[in-house]
């Protein structure tokens, strides 16, 4: 499905697999998602999603693993039309982490060439859509056809002011702070001697300009940051599932917002 070319209906009522009776994940009573249950003053303005669980789905269904990424590629489809729809205006996708460039060179490669896919075939879709593409990370360190592709999409999807798309794309966030701290020591004047604070060093960080996430979503049931966004989710609500990523879709995403919700956050008051 193209990203907002068949859109789900909204206000319909949505069966959470994970908590289907039988389901291998979750074990909690099965109930129903329903989208109008959100308070739409409240959504998260920006959602972030550790995308986990395409090597456990492809073993789980006796296939390769690059078969399992390819299942992700869907869910990463259904996860932006669904974010797109419900209004949030931020969703940073953690695609390919630093610490991914140390796996097989096959897998590697087959992930790199599902990006290139994925960018060249929804590029159209996004402009239609109002969606603008931005990456963060090492984006250096990428092939050239992906960065080209990459920067394309960026440069033709700038527009867009209905939702922004972040790919985190060779990312780490010890990584992206090092950086930061390099673009402020190459500077001619050092911030050091202007003075620097926390909103001052945010500027240098790959996510300038962005509001630090709402909502963290891992998916697989793993329960780590695993090097994402460490600066920004400083004060970000984390949401666990058990569901493995390629079966992620618009009723798991209901159920993270729900739960986000249903959270008070003080950020460090009373
Ligand atoms: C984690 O699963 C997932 C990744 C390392 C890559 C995520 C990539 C995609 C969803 C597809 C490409 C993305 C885009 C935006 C087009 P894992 O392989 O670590 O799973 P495992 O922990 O079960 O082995």
């Amino acid at each position: 499905m193209d990203i907002g070319k068949q859109p789900e209906p909204c206000g319909a009522l949505y069966f959470s697999r994970a908590n289907r009776p039988g389901a291998a994940a979750g074990g909690r009573n099965f109930h129903l998602m329903d989208a109008n249950k959100l308070d739409e003053s409240r959504l998260p303005r920006h959602i972030a999603v550790i995308m986990d669980g395409n090597g456990r789905w492809a073993k789980r269904n006796a296939m390769r693993r690059v078969t399992g990424h390819r299942a992700g590629v869907e869910a990463v489809r259904s996860t932006v039309t669904a974010c797109r729809e419900i209004g949030i205006k931020y969703l940073t996708l953690y695609a390919f982490s630093i610490e991914n460039w140390s796996r097989p060179k096959a897998e590697i490669s087959a992930l790199m060439k599902l990006l290139e896919l994925f960018l060249k075939k929804e590029l159209p879709t996004m402009l239609e859509r109002g969606i603008s593409l931005r990456a963060i990370g090492d984006i250096e360190r990428l092939p050239g056809n992906v960065r080209i592709s990459l920067r394309d999409c960026i440069e033709k999807t700038s527009r867009g002011s209905d939702m922004v798309l972040i790919l985190a794309l060779s990312y780490s966030g010890r990584d992206e702070i090092v950086r930061a701290v390099r673009k402020i020591l190459a500077e001619k004047k050092p911030a050091r001697e202007r003075g620097i604070d926390t909103e001052i060093f945010s500027r240098y960080l790959d996510t300038a300009g962005i509001p630090d996430p709402d909502l963290l979503i891992r998916t697989s049931g793993e329960y780590r940051i695993s090097n994402f966004l460490l600066w920004q989710t400083a004060y970000t609500e984390f949401h666990f599932t058990e569901v493995l990523w390629p079966d992620f879709r618009k009723e798991h995403l209901i159920e993270a917002i729900f739960d986000y919700q249903n959270r008070e956050r003080r950020f460090g008051n009373i």
